[in-house]
């Protein structure tokens, strides 16, 4: 089977086109360099042994998604092409539904043109909003989304099931990530976030390294298990491996699974794991809440479980240690 990997090159997009050849799928990336750098696909080939066609195309360019159709014989698709910084979003919420909405409407409209039908969204825990729960059941549906990014992510989420709705040809799987950390044990590829990190890991691998002064802890007066905010962090390696599944086992039709571990953890908790497993200092204050985070939420996994035969494997210990390993390695 031949997958069109959109948004290739990025943090999850390059893990899963690690697991897609392991599994031997052959793979097609489109990526525009927005959000990646174009150098991810020679350690893709290291990491693998394959080669993989690349189309630095955007998707917002409705010939430009035909001419990979026209070109490549697709025969389905995975698509993480979009922005995704939440701070970002709010600052320039038209760009965010100009990108994210009129790509993903472009790639359907051509997929439909092509009759290919198998289809794989990149969706978010941020869809759930703030339910007043802690575990998350994909039966609970979506609530009230708090930044543009996380609207287009509902929004598209919406697109699809009306799509389905009107032709049930369709074989369309939502994945609900939670938090994804962590980076492939080579070292080669993980996250590798523009400027100043907004996210907990990629903040925390820059205090450790020296390239920035101190870790900020946004908050430890929340009612949880230490007052900082806890979460569901997934090796981005489950992560990946999880699309995989949703490829070989999804059912027919329309379907949405959360992928997370199924557990909370503090960000406390994370910052001294990370020092213990590591053996190294990370400096940090805390300061005052963060606007809009929530105190706890994480998955429950089951379902993806269930129907895709997938769980997390990795431990929040590896997660630290495959970051670090990681930001040593590129970043040194
Ligand atoms: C995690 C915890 C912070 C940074 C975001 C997006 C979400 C999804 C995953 C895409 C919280 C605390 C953080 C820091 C801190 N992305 N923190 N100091 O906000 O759970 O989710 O990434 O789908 O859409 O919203 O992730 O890593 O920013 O925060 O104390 O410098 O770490 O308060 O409790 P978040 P995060």
């Amino acid at each position: 089977m031949k997958i069109l990997v959109t948004g290739g090159l990025g943090f999850i997009g390059s893990h899963t086109v690690v697991e897609l050849a392991n599994s031997n799928f052959e793979v097609v990336i489109a990526d525009n360099l927005y959000n990646s750098k174009e150098d991810v696909l020679e350690k893709l080939e290291k990491i693998t042994g394959k080669k993989f066609k690349l189309y630095k195309y955007d998707l917002t360019d409705k010939t430009k998604v035909e001419e990979i159709f026209n070109k490549e014989n697709i025969d389905g698709v995975i698509h993480f092409a979009g922005y995704k910084a939440v701070g970002e979003s709010v600052r320039e919420p038209l760009m965010y539904y100009q990108n994210n909405l009129i790509s993903t409407i472009n790639l359907l409209e051509v997929m439909k043109k092509y009759n290919v039908k198998k289809f794989v969204f990149s969706s978010s825990a941020t869809v759930y909003g703030d339910n007043g729960y802690t575990r998350y059941v994909e039966s609970m549906g979506r609530g009230e989304t708090t930044s543009p990014y996380g609207t287009t992510k509902a929004m598209i989420e919406k697109i699809l099931e009306d799509l389905y709705y009107s032709d049930n040809s369709w074989n369309i799987t939502l994945l609900r990530y939670f938090n994804p950390v962590g980076a492939h044990e080579s070292g080669l590829i993980g996250e590798e976030p523009n400027g100043i990190p907004n996210n907990l890991m990629p903040y925390v691998m820059k205090v450790a390294s020296g390239k920035l002064e101190q870790l900020s802890i946004f908050g430890n007066d929340y009612q949880t298990v230490d007052g900082t905010g806890v979460r569901d962090y997934i090796h981005v390696v489950d992560l990946a491996k999880g699309h995989v599944k949703a490829l070989e086992n999804a059912p027919a039709g329309l379907n949405t699974y959360n992928l997370g571990s199924g557990k909370g953890v503090s960000v406390l908790e994370l910052v001294t794991t990370f020092e213990k497993v590591n053996n190294i200092k990370v400096n940090y204050k805390v300061v005052d809440r963060r606007p809009g985070d929530l105190p706890e939420y994480y998955a429950d996994a089951s379902k993806a479980f269930e129907e895709l035969r997938w769980k997390t494997e990795k431990t929040i210990e590896d997660i630290c240690r495959d970051s670090w390993n990681y930001e040593r390695k590129m970043n040194n």
